[in-house]
């Protein structure tokens, strides 16, 4: 950091007329300068510059000092523009240390990964083991030059290379242990590098310090990307790939990019899209997103052109919403990623896709209207339930209400009637998990499943509680077939029937749309626990080992299977507990169809508002017939 003094120096003794000269031409009218102002490329002179005090633009409102001139127009840092001015006026601008109490002491940790990449990257360029990945460069179209701009190296298989190399230095196993450099095995005591036979790809933090890697296989297999482990320094959810090297630009263009994988970002890099990044092959985070945030407040998402591109795209957009960002989305002819669409198609036509990019929510409603979402009520509802959260999410009052008039526009709903809906929370009609696709289930250690980390709800001990209201005819269902295996078949079939119900239900309304996932097998199951352990059943059998259950379960399911297998005596008669569970699902479904339907009433015209509600008598009265208890928000009229 510069000392405040000097700071305060540079800037009484800066030629502010001066230095914006060489950007805009000004003109002198009394005793301020005027010209055409070069933030909004605006004709008029507008733009004013007051010789000891700073800028203003009278049209698009653009002001500051000469500093953040220099910031915003050339994408300086703040200790680069006091630097610039210093020197245009003849000040020696010292930078101090931010800290009193020494250097940082995640100092060591960077050096050692700053060492090992330059390690990586000797390899990948001198050693003979370095061969297949030059290779692999060459045949992606990565040019040694644009490979060493990115710092690019490979990690030999030899599990002893680097530790020799390393230990020239002197740097130990245990300090190579310590950074997850090198990974123990338990069993055989041996150690051995994180990283093998894969192109490395250094991670910088914003502020240039080497803090992982990403490691792509040059050849077949699983994961094909594998990165650090997390650390002190390695932070994912916090780290944006090439943010270092992007920043300036971003500043510059107020704008920026981002893309999925760190082959778009090299990629754009090389055919001079330079404000780009990219999050570390998970889903955007927030963190990610307030890091951003430091630079500009507008993103263009570039993604790849396909399921699971779009999905992460509309979950990127919800994160930066909620932070304040203006969102739009570049969209990519199907089947194409940035990287392959940059390589055939060239610098105009990238250029191209990013200008033509378009605002998130107007993204949205096209596909949603192309897919024919607003044709009737049912799915007007369901379009408006996947596009209502989004207008929720957007945190700057301005974008809400644009979203509000474009969502009212497309389902040709009254503005106050949409207003009404967006303060109705709704209880979600049908069951939908947190679905362990957070990511796009690409990086290997986000992913879930098996094995995965129990749910918040199996931390507590002692027999499990299920958070749903009235679970207890899943329970039921449950206890039958850990207890009576003979049953599960007929558990199957009913669940099954269930289910189909359902699905037929939503189905009336068209498919969902194109960005999210199915229905959820096991769907029947509202309770998390139950339905993993059901699901669980389902693959193996009632009568699975426990172990082979254990091993794909979280802990709370595994104690409720122990629960339900342990009281055998529960179950007294379990033709009846079936039948009296079945059926109380069966309310419960109706009741969800009822109030999905009450759902719609609003959006509904006088014709249409008739026929619903003589459905929704008809439903009710099924589910009365049934002779089983309400559950859940069902509306009294
Ligand atoms: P992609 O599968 O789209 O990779 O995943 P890509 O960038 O097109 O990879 P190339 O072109 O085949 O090399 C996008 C990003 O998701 C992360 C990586 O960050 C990747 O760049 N990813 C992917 C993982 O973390 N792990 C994986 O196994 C796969
Ligand atoms: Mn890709």
């Amino acid at each position: 950091m510069i000392p405040d003094e000097i700071v305060q120096q540079v800037s009484d003794q800066a030629d502010i007329v001066a230095i914006v000269s060489e950007h805009v031409r000004l003109k002198k009218t009394g005793a301020v300068w005027r010209g055409p102002c070069p933030f909004h490329q605006g004709k008029g002179p507008n733009f004013s510059v007051v010789p000891g005090k700073g800028y203003t633009c009278f049209v698009c409102g653009e002001k500051g000092s000469v500093f953040t001139f220099l910031q915003k127009r050339l994408g300086m840092t703040f200790v680069e523009a006091v630097k610039h001015v210093g020197a245009k006026a003849g000040i020696d601008v010292p930078e101090i240390e931010r800290r009193k109490e020494g250097p940082d002491p995640r100092e060591p940790m960077w050096e050692l990964q700053a060492t090992v990449g330059a390690y990586f990257e000797r390899t990948l360029w001198e050693d003979a083991a370095g061969a297949d990945a030059r290779a692999y460069l060459a045949s992606r179209d990565v040019s040694r030059a644009l490979a060493e701009t990115f710092g690019l190296g490979f990690a030999p298989r030899d599990p002893q290379a680097m530790r020799t190399q390393l230990a020239t230095l002197g740097y130990s196993d245990d300090r190579l242990l310590g950074a997850g450099l090198l990974v123990a095995r338990e069993e055989t005591e041996t150690v051995r590098p994180r990283f093998r036979e894969r192109l490395t790809v250094p991670i910088l933090d914003a502020s240039g310090h080497t803090v992982g890697f990403g490691g792509r296989l040059i050849g077949p297999g699983e994961p094909k990307y594998l990165n650090s482990a997390e650390s002190e320094i390695f932070q994912k959810g916090k780290l944006l790939f090439n943010l270092g090297r992007a920043r300036h630009a971003i500043r510059k263009a107020e704008q920026a990019v981002l893309v999925e994988g760190y082959f778009d970002v090299i990629r754009l890099h090389s055919v001079g899209v330079e404000g780009v990044v990219a999050p570390m092959g998970t889903a955007l985070t927030e963190g990610q997103a307030e890091l951003l945030g430091r630079y500009t407040r507008q993103v263009v998402l570039l993604y790849d052109a396909d399921g699971p591109g779009q999905k992460a795209t509309f979950r990127a957009a919800d994160v930066l919403l909620a932070k304040g960002f203006v969102v739009r989305v570049a969209t990519l002819p199907e089947g194409e990623d940035p990287d392959t669409f940059a390589r055939t198609q060239g610098s105009a036509a990238v250029a191209a896709v990013i200008t033509g990019a378009m605002d998130v929510f107007d993204r949205k409603v096209q596909l949603l209207e192309r897919a024919g979402w607003f044709a009737d009520l049912q799915r007007k509802r369901r379009a408006l339930d996947r596009l209502l959260p989004t207008i929720r999410a957007a945190s700057d009052p301005v974008t809400r209400d644009l979203y509000l008039a474009r969502a009212a526009e497309a389902a040709g709903i009254a503005r106050e009637v949409l207003l009404a809906e967006l303060h109705t929370v709704r209880r979600s009609s049908s069951v939908r998990p947190s679905s362990g696709a957070e990511a796009r289930g690409r990086d290997a250690a986000a992913a879930t499943g098996p094995g995965a980390p129990p749910t918040a709800s199996s931390r507590s001990s002692g027999p499990y509680r299920s958070p749903v209201e009235q679970a207890s005819a899943e329970a039921d269902l449950l206890r039958v077939a850990l207890t009576q295996p003979v049953w599960m078949d007929r558990i199957i079939e009913e669940v099954g029937k269930l289910e189909e119900a359902a699905a037929a239900a939503e189905g009336e309304g068209g498919a969902i749309p194109a960005w999210e996932d199915g229905p959820d097998p096991g769907a029947a199951f509202r309770d998390e626990v139950y339905r993993a352990l059901y699901l669980a059943l389902l693959d193996l059998g009632p009568e699975a080992a426990p172990e082979a259950l254990a091993e794909r379960l979280p802990a709370s399911a595994v104690r409720v299977y122990e629960e339900f297998r342990g009281e055998p005596a529960a179950v007294v008669d379990a033709r009846a507990t079936v039948d009296g569970a079945v059926r109380k699902l069966r309310g419960r479904a109706l009741d969800a169809r009822v109030r999905a339907l009450e759902q719609l009433l609003p959006l509904a015209d006088g014709g249409e508002k008739d026929a619903l509600t003589l459905r929704i008598k008809r439903l009710a009265e099924e589910k009365r017939a049934l002779g089983v208890p309400s559950w859940g928000s069902v509306r009294r009229r």
